[in-house]
């Protein structure tokens, strides 16, 4: 009862464009939902480079860092905030590792991906970087604070 009364943990997700492309919106939205978790900010937009840049700053010493932010930057992502209980962490478990080879059956990635470069999805990796992020793609009117039906049965 005093979980969802206290301000409640929030995750930054998106689906990539190569998500979008193979129609796995849906999909990916189910599992968040179905778990329990509440969704409280989208958008669906093309970032440009420079935005992909930012979003990925962390990595810019990586071999990958250009491909990875030009990719990015190719189509529509679908971006979202979720809020819950441990959702940062859980929502990186509901997602699979970060080589779709190595992610589990079950998980995002493990169902629905095959390789590195086209994993579908993306998540804050902690609690620092989900509040980058969601200040990064969102402004602050954007995410909704509402109580939903099923939070009295969630929690
Ligand atoms: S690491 O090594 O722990 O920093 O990597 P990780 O945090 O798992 O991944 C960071 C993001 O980089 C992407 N990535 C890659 N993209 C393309 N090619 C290669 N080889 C590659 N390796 C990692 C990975 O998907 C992560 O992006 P997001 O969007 O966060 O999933």
């Amino acid at each position: 009862q005093e979980a969802h009364a206290a301000e409640m943990e929030r995750t930054f997700i998106a689906i990539k464009p190569d998500g979008v492309q193979r129609g796995l919106i849906s999909e990916i939205i189910s599992r968040f939902e179905q778990k329990g978790f509440k969704l409280v900010a989208i958008k669906i937009v093309v970032p440009s480079k420079d935005f992909a840049k930012k979003h990925y700053h962390d990595l810019k010493e990586r071999p990958f860092f250009n491909g990875l932010c030009d990719f990015l930057s190719s189509g529509p992502v679908f971006a979202m905030v979720w809020e819950g209980e441990g959702v940062i962490k859980y929502g990186r478990k509901l997602i699979g590792a970060t080589d779709p080879q190595k992610s589990e059956p079950g998980t995002i990635r493990g169902d629905l991906a095959v390789v590195v470069g086209r994993n579908i999805i993306h998540g804050s990796d902690g609690p620092e970087t989900a509040k980058d992020e969601i200040g990064l793609w969102f402004k602050p009117e954007e995410l909704v604070s509402y109580t939903s039906n099923a939070e009295k049965w969630v929690y």
